[in-house]
């Protein structure tokens, strides 16, 4: 006989799906001082970077979990004397390969290597649409004209590309700009990426914040572009959250598609994740990449919508943006589970939107950059790269 089934007895949850993307920080070193880099406050030393063989061995151990696209990633990965030869390797594990770079530390003969050895894509940060603007967001003398030499390497090496434009309340008035200049130089895609508040960004928050006005008209330009330059140009685009009613889908829901790994081979759901201070995140070093993926209580934490509170949990919108961002929500409400504040439901909606739109009106100072003044940073970066 049979015995009954114990209905009391939780159901186990599905098992995940395997991810589709890993983003390898290869890197933490950087020459450039963007005044809202996204990366963390600390950055991770050059000799605990992970060597050539451990992040080979992530990349087999990434195919082997189902991983399709594997984007190399920074800080600047050009800074990687090995940058080509990882390229190559993930190529042959079957991977896409997607290079995310500012183009610094990359040389014309790089470029025809990177292109022989596979890899498939490349996306080339642009900061502006005018030299000297563009190197002041950037924090690197010569920067713009570096950009505009590698994407015509890169064309010529024919590796599709993506520009990367994050546009910020000084720049957001030459969107129409960029894309124009997008179109020049061959890419097929742009990515225009409101600046997050995350890292080094809210150092700089007075300076880069848009206003309201600014973001309603964005908008606009984006929407009928999208329409004008449909076969030419695929628009990517995440306006400004602080000025939204709701939040984005932040990496499409915690621990479901993608995962970072960084420098130093701690893996990660999102970029910030560490900023979630009751949280440990496990290292490649120590643990396969799978054990963790599954079963890691940091990638289990969010995962799904049993951690949800109100008003998330009982929300018709909660299988689309997910409750919105962790890290946003330890930021701000200082509770990682919280309804992210961008929410229009959430008890701090009023107090961000009042905030952001201070902030956003208020005239913008001299950006604080990361580390050493940028004109010191040059001379750094050209001999680090060299
Ligand atoms: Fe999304 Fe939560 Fe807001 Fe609903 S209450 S819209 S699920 S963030
Ligand atoms: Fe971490 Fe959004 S940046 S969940």
């Amino acid at each position: 006989m049979t015995a009954p089934l114990d209905t009391s007895a939780p159901a186990s949850k599905p098992r995940p799906a395997p991810p589709i993307a890993l983003l390898a920080e290869l890197t933490h070193r950087c020459p450039l001082a963007c005044p809202y880099c996204s990366n963390p406050l600390i950055l991770t030393n050059a000799a605990e970077e992970l060597t050539t063989f451990e992040w080979t061995d992530v990349f087999q151990q990434a195919a082997d979990l189902g991983v399709l696209h594997l984007h190399l990633s920074g800080g600047e990965p050009a800074v990687r004397r090995d940058l080509v030869a990882l390229a190559q390797n993930a190529s042959e594990r079957g991977l896409y390969t997607n290079l995310i770079t500012s183009g610094i530390g990359l040389t014309e003969r790089r470029v025809r290597e990177l292109a022989d050895a596979g890899l498939d894509h490349v996306q080339l940060s642009i900061q502006g649409v005018r030299p000297a603007d563009a190197d002041r967001y950037a924090g690197y003398e010569g920067g713009y004209d570096r950009k505009m030499t590698v994407a015509g390497w890169l064309a010529d090496a024919g590796l599709p590309l993506t520009v990367n434009a994050v546009c910020h309340k000084q720049n957001m008035g030459d969107i129409g700009a960029m894309l124009e200049l997008a179109i020049r130089l061959g890419a097929r895609r742009i990515e225009i990426a409101t600046v997050q508040f995350h890292g080094w960004a809210e150092k700089n928050r007075q300076s880069l914040m848009p206003t309201r006005a600014q973001v309603i008209e964005t908008n606009a330009i984006v929407a009928a572009a999208r329409a004008r330059l449909k076969g030419t140009l695929v628009i990517d685009y995440v306006p400004a959250d602080h000025h939204s009613r709701f939040p984005k889908a932040c990496m499409g829901g915690w621990g479901s598609s993608g995962l970072n790994v960084t420098p130093s081979g701690r893996l990660l759901p999102c970029h910030a994740a560490e900023t979630i201070p009751h949280l440990t995140f496990e290292n490649v070093r120590d643990t396969p990449l799978a054990a963790i993926w599954y079963d890691s209580a940091a990638f289990n934490a969010y995962r799904g919508d049993d951690w949800m509170q109100e008003p998330c949990r009982s929300c018709s919108r909660k299988p689309i943006d997910h409750g919105g961002c962790r890290c946003q929500a330890m930021a701000l409400a200082g509770d990682a589970a919280a309804t992210d504040p961008v929410c229009v439901y959430s008890p701090l909606h009023a107090t961000l939107a009042d905030a952001a739109e201070t902030d956003g009106n208020a005239k913008p100072g001299a950006f604080v950059y990361r580390g050493r003044p940028a004109v010191e940073r040059t001379t750094a970066a050209a001999r680090m790269v060299a």
